[in-house]
């Protein structure tokens, strides 16, 4: 497949989940493991541009397809405006949900550059947060849109 922008190869056993291959594979551990089961969106990436949570996705699916993770969100050593903005408005605590946030608020203002806070909300109602509380990672995600556009 193509992860991050560059050809990667490996083997995976056929009940292995894309989750398990980026992290326990490819050492790629920015995506986290929350629930395991697709309903706290800790392990969101996009897969041929379509945002998946990558524990409901077998690797062997993404065969010949693009990944992307957080690791490919940042272009060298500039932080996507999402990565910013998150930093700026202390949108994060313990940071286990918050790679999955970026990569799914990434997803949403590249198809969606005018999303409204309402449409910020509904899009990430997938995602859990157990310490910010939302309304902090909804600024945020709010003035990296205002940034984008
Ligand atoms: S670990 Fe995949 S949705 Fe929770
Ligand atoms: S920052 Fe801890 S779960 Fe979101």
């Amino acid at each position: 497949m193509t992860l991050n922008g560059e050809p990667v190869e490996f083997l995976a056993e056929p009940r292995q989940t894309l989750l398990e291959c980026l992290r326990d594979t490819l050492h790629l551990t920015g995506t986290k493991e929350g629930c395991g089961d697709g309903n706290c969106g800790s392990c969101c990436v996009t897969l041929d541009g379509n945002l998946v949570t990558s524990c409901l996705v077998l690797g062997v699916e993404a065969q010949g397809r693009s990944v992307t993770t957080i690791e490919g969100i940042a272009r060298g050593n500039d932080l996507h405006p999402l990565q910013k903005a998150f930093i700026e408005h202390a949108a994060l605590q313990c940071g286990i949900c918050t790679p999955g946030f970026i990569v799914a608020a990434k997803a949403l203002l590249d198809a969606e550059p005018a999303a409204d806070e309402e449409r910020i909300r509904l899009w990430l109602a997938n995602n859990l947060c157990r310490c910010t509380g939302y309304d902090k990672i909804v600024r945020a995600v709010q003035a990296a849109a205002k940034e984008m556009r």
